[in-house]
């Protein structure tokens, strides 16, 4: 056993609810082998900003288009303040923007992801957020979910940690499917999966 806690960075984008689920499941002690030690958004209008601020977690916006749209140093900004930030773990918690192999190898294995769907099915680039819902419901699948999956070049392609199913039910919209992914799947398996990887990466 070991008194040190994983350092974690979540990085987001929109409302944050996974983010805040994260924050609660450390406050309830469901995550007791890592600690949020930084937020990090791409957009500045994000309200997961908010929720870092009500929570006493230190945040920082890093958009893309302070760096005029380049790739490479909208990662390095990223990867310099992970880095300073002595980040144990990445958790990509609605990060709406994809991260080329040099970002994921700098930190292979470190970074996690929450999809909105039973990976492999309504995953890959183009399938995010609300998209992912409309694309199940059209299929007409009876049965969706989410997936935490280690995060590599691949987009949604890295080893999957933890699943778990969602009923899709007559009259559902995209709206409201995707609230019940996010009750009955995401803001569980996601910070279950945080502890899992976090408690690895404190024994090793
Ligand atoms: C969540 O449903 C998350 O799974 C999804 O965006 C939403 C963000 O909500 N992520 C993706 O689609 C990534 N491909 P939140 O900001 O309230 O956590």
């Amino acid at each position: 056993m070991t008194d040190r806690k994983a350092r974690i960075a979540v990085l987001v984008s929109g409302g944050g609810t996974n983010l805040q689920a994260i924050i609660d499941a450390e406050k309830n002690g469901i995550i007791k082998s890592g600690t949020v030690t930084l937020v990090l958004a791409n957009n500045s209008k994000a309200y997961a900003i908010e929720r870092a601020s009500k929570a006493g977690i230190p945040s920082k916006v890093i958009t893309k288009k302070s760096f005029d749209g380049d790739q490479n140093a909208f990662e390095d900004a990223l990867i310099n303040a992970l880095d300073e930030n002595k980040t144990d773990l990445i958790v990509l918690a609605g990060f709406m923007s994809i991260l080329s192999k040099r970002f994921t190898k700098h930190f292979e294995n470190r970074i996690i992801n929450v999809h909105p769907s039973l990976i492999p099915s309504f995953c890959g680039q183009g399938f995010y957020g609300l998209k992912v819902h409309e694309a199940a419901l059209e299929k007409g699948v009876k049965v969706t979910g989410a997936t935490v999956h280690f995060v590599n070049e691949i987009p949604d392609g890295g080893k999957i940690i933890m699943q778990k199913a969602v009923e899709v039910l007559p009259g559902d919209t995209p709206e409201i499917l995707q609230k019940r992914v996010m009750e009955q799947a995401e803001w569980k398996i996601l910070p279950a999966a945080v502890e899992q990887i976090s408690k690895e990466i404190i024994e090793h």
